[in-house]
Order: C-alpha cells, then structure tokens, then sequence
C-alpha cells in the first residue's frame, strides 16, 4: 500500500472508530450495520467466521453470541486469540478437507450462523478479482451446505460482476429470504456486496 492509501486510512471515519472503539478492524462496522438491520447473529449461537483476519467480525460476533456461544475464525492468516473460551482460530484453507474437518470437530454439530468477509488477494485486474471472489463465495456456500444448521443465517461478502445474479438465484432457492445489500460502512466505489440469506433450507 502506498502513502496516499495510509493518509487516506488516516482520514476514515471507520477506520478512526474502530480504533478509538479497539475493534480490530474497520470491517467491524459493516457487521454491526449488517446484523442491527438483519439480525443475523443470536445470543448463544454458533457462528464460523470464514476468512476471518484479523478479527474484526469475529469480534462482533462474540459480542453479539455471548458467553453462552460459539465463534469459529478460520483464515490462512494468523488471527490473534481473544482472551476468552469460546473463541477458535484455525489457520488455513477453508476450502481444504482437513480445515473443514477441524471446522465440524470444534462445532460437534451444525452452526447456527456463517458469516465470510472473504477476499481473494488481489490482483488489481477487475475481472480476475472478481472471479476469484465468486470461486471463493461457490466455497463458502458449500461450507454451508455441509455446516449450517435448518433455518440457520449465512452472511457473505462478494464482487459484483458476472455470475452474481446465478449466485442469487441459487441463494434464493437455498434460503427462505436473500437480500444483497451495501453497509453505510462499505466504500462507496468497491465493486463488494453483501449477501444476507436467513432461513437455511438445505442446498438446492
Ligand atoms: C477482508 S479480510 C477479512 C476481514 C475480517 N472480516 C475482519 O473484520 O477483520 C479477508 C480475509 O480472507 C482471507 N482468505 C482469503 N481466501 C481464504 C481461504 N481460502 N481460506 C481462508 N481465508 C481466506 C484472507 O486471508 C483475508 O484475511
């Protein structure tokens, strides 16, 4: 990143938030805009955070489960921990078999909620990145497929582009409501949006 990138990061409201408020990250805001509109994430769920680094969302979510739930952070970054039980990290591949099955080792059942800020690393060619975030997303649903419990929330982040409107149909025959939306928090000129899908009735 450059030097005009870090004065313009200087110079976020969210980013000077999110310090000021000790979130790890300014993403943090896109969460909590998201679930005070959609109240995605319960007190005492289960929630996998899927590409979680460096921890903004997951911290929400622990927030908002409280002591009486779950968060799983998987990222191949490293995640520092909370100081807290019932926080998880795994440091790999979400895509990858063993980093799934550590996923269903730590929940011992289904997750009530999967939320995935996932972004590939990017190339600065438009169309590249935003494939790759759509292969990502493909991933992220299939994790759900596998994890999420019956009637359980997914929250995904994705690239607008090509593919986005099958993306949805195949939310909306999978979920009983879906909705793409942008958080007051999401800068203006990124290309990512916000799928919200509650009421998980099984991949179709
Ligand atoms: C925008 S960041 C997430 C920020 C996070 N929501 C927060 O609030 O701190 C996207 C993350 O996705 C991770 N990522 C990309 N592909 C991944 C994969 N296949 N498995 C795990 N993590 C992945 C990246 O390493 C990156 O840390």
């Amino acid at each position: 990143m450059g030097r005009r990138w870090y004065l313009e990061r200087r110079k976020d409201y969210y980013y000077r938030s999110a310090k000021k408020h000790k979130y790890r990250s300014r993403a943090s805001y896109k969460l909590l805009q998201l679930d005070n509109r959609f109240h995605i994430i319960g007190e005492g769920d289960k929630v996998v955070d899927l590409g979680a680094a460096p921890g903004g969302w997951s911290q929400v979510a622990l927030e908002k489960v409280g002591d009486s739930g779950l968060v799983i952070a998987v990222d191949i970054k490293p995640i520092k921990p909370f100081q807290v039980d019932n926080f998880h990290t795994i440091k790999g591949d979400f895509t990858d078999e063993k980093v799934q099955g550590k996923i269903g080792e730590l929940l011992g059942g289904k997750a009530d909620v999967i939320i995935s800020d996932v972004s590939p690393s990017l190339s600065g060619i438009k169309d590249i990145d935003q494939l790759r975030s759509l292969e990502l997303v493909e991933s992220v649903v299939k994790v759900a497929g596998r994890f999420l419990k019956k009637d359980g929330n997914l929250l995904v982040k994705v690239f607008q582009g090509p593919g986005f409107s099958e993306l949805l149909k195949k939310l909306k025959r999978s979920f009983r409501r879906v909705k793409s939306t942008k958080p007051a928090s999401s800068r203006k000129g990124s290309p990512e949006m916000y799928i919200v899908c509650r009421g998980f009735k099984g991949l179709n």
